[in-house]
């Protein structure tokens, strides 16, 4: 991850006006328009990635639970004594970049910050990030890239895929691999300095 200094990750402030292009009109709609409410419903949290006052990328999330199909609830618990019905998650409800700035990783150093996010500051269990994915190649490819993997063929032609990323083996590669304690450390240092954790 290479999160730079300059920028900084602010919450949704319920009192300013969002002016935010990311080429797609859903998500435009959702961050200018009816994030507000979601937040003050408890429904999602949306977050500003923010430079010197320019809106580079915007995202939400949510707590979120995952039935995981058979051929994956048997490789990732085999011997599991815990027989859940439904994994705990959090889900990225949309995210967007701005139209300016597409295509120079900031999607992918947001979905880097998630995945240490939900690990070093994560009060309550979450096993799995997951994302509805627009059903087109771009946004596929770029999941893909991004190491989440598809949780079932079943959503093949629909108009959003799930896709999934699984914590806890990535839990074990950053605690034993030095370039990822640095960004460990630069994340922490990003919600110290944005959100004042
Ligand atoms: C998809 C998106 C979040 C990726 O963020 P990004 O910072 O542009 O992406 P990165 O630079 O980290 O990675 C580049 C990859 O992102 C994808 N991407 C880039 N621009 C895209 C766009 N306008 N629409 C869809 N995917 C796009 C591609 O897979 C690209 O790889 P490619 O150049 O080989 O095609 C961002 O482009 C975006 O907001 N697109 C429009 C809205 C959207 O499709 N959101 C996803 C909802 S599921």
């Amino acid at each position: 991850m290479t999160t730079s200094s300059i920028f900084e990750i602010n919450p949704l402030d319920l009192t300013k006006e969002i002016i935010f292009d990311c080429d797609d009109k859903d998500l435009n709609d959702f961050f200018s328009n009816d994030a507000k409410e979601y937040q003050k419903s408890l429904l999602a949290k949306t977050y500003l990635y923010v430079n010197n006052n320019e809106i580079f990328a915007m995202f939400s999330v949510s707590n979120d639970s995952v039935n995981l199909t058979d051929e994956i609830r048997t490789r990732d618990y085999p011997k599991s004594k815990q027989n859940l019905k439904t994994y705990p998650t959090v889900k990225i409800g949309r995210l967007g970049v701005s139209r300016l700035h597409q295509n120079k990783k900031i999607g992918s150093n947001i979905l880097a910050f998630l995945k240490i996010f939900f690990l070093v500051n994560n009060k309550t269990g979450c096993r799995y990030i997951i994302v509805n994915a627009y059903n087109n190649t771009r946004a596929l490819r770029f999941y893909e890239n991004n190491e989440m993997k598809y949780l079932t063929e079943k959503d093949k032609n629909k108009k959003t895929r799930i896709m999934y990323f699984d914590l806890l083996p990535y839990h074990n590669t950053i605690q034993k691999e030095e370039k990822f304690k640095r960004s460990i450390e630069e994340v922490k240092e990003l919600i110290k300095k944005s959100l004042n954790e």
